[in-house]
């Protein structure tokens, strides 16, 4: 695996590919790093259908709120680079902060049509512009034909959409299950805050969301999406931090799965001071 921290070698690096073999297609890989299963599950996918594969581990200071979480984000370097060559990444792409935001930098405001307000956005002003910014400067620089996404961070992948739609870009999203342990639980880098007893136990925020894709059509989409809340509050330790049925292009609320051509269910549940995102399409 070439490990390259320049912006420009890259671009050169992946121009020279393709100039030499007009069949190579690059997929992205875009990360920050402390990587685990859900990051290996999008290599693989890559890995499988592209030429090249590149990995880009960056923790991009302007998608975080607080200084202090960017600051204790983990870096773990060396495991991370054993598992991308375990599965057969090509490139990683490990710049630095001026690398990727050089002097002459200027920040796009994207109109995202307020998604970038609702939901996740709401507690985190600025942060999906960050993330906007990142993925645009890394389209630029590596121009992939395909960019890969978990459906772990349902918003993000919604937002990414209508980057590229934006930027007229040619790159493909393509968004990839969720990767789960094996009772249930989304995998995360957070879940190792968890108490072991607690990350079994956690499985509980997977079983209510599927209990939603069981009942609504008997119950009614908002009694299951109430009857899951429930549930949740119910479990020592766990509180909702929201649970709600969306449409899954304009991710405004859903009372009825009549109301949208598809319904995702997205909820964040603090346990045991941890924050949990999972989502299920129903
Ligand atoms: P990060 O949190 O490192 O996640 C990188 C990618 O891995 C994201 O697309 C995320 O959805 C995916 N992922 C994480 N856990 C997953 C799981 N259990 N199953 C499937 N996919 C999973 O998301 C970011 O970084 C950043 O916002 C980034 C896109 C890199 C921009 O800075």
């Amino acid at each position: 695996m070439h490990i390259i921290k320049s912006a420009s070698i890259l671009t050169e690096y992946l121009t020279n590919l393709r100039s030499s073999d007009k069949n190579v297609t690059v997929g992205f890989v875009p990360t920050m790093g402390a990587l685990h299963e859900g990051h290996s599950s999008l290599i693989d996918e890559s890995v499988r259908s592209n030429s090249i594969t590149v990995c880009s581990i960056f923790v991009n200071p302007t998608q975080f709120g607080e200084e202090n979480d960017l600051v204790t984000y983990p870096k773990p370097i060396e495991n991370d680079i054993a598992l991308l060559i375990k599965h057969k990444c090509d490139v990683l792409f490990l710049p630095s902060v001026e690398e990727v935001y050089p002097d002459q930098f200027e920040a796009t405001v994207f109109d995202l049509d307020g998604i970038d307000f609702k939901i996740e956005g709401a507690s985190r002003p600025g942060h999906f512009q960050g993330v906007c910014n990142v993925i645009a400067r890394f389209l630029q620089i590596i121009n992939p034909e395909i960019a890969y996404f978990g459906q772990k961070d349902f918003q993000q992948t919604v937002v990414v959409k209508k980057l590229v739609q934006i930027l007229q870009s040619k790159t493909k999203i393509a968004v990839v299950p969720i990767k789960r342990e094996p009772h249930g639980l989304a995998q995360s880098s957070r879940n190792v805050r968890l108490s072991k007893k607690g990350r079994q136990n956690a499985a509980f925020i997977y079983k209510a969301i599927s209990q939603v894709k069981e009942d609504y059509k008997s119950l009614g989409l908002q009694e299951s999406v109430a009857k899951a809340i429930q549930f949740i509050n119910a479990q020592k330790g766990a509180k909702v931090d929201y649970l709600l049925a969306v449409d899954t292009t304009t991710l405004n609320e859903v009372t009825n799965v009549s109301d949208a051509n598809e319904v995702a269910v997205l909820t964040v549940v603090e346990y045991e001071g941890v924050r949990l995102l999972d989502n299920i399409i129903l």
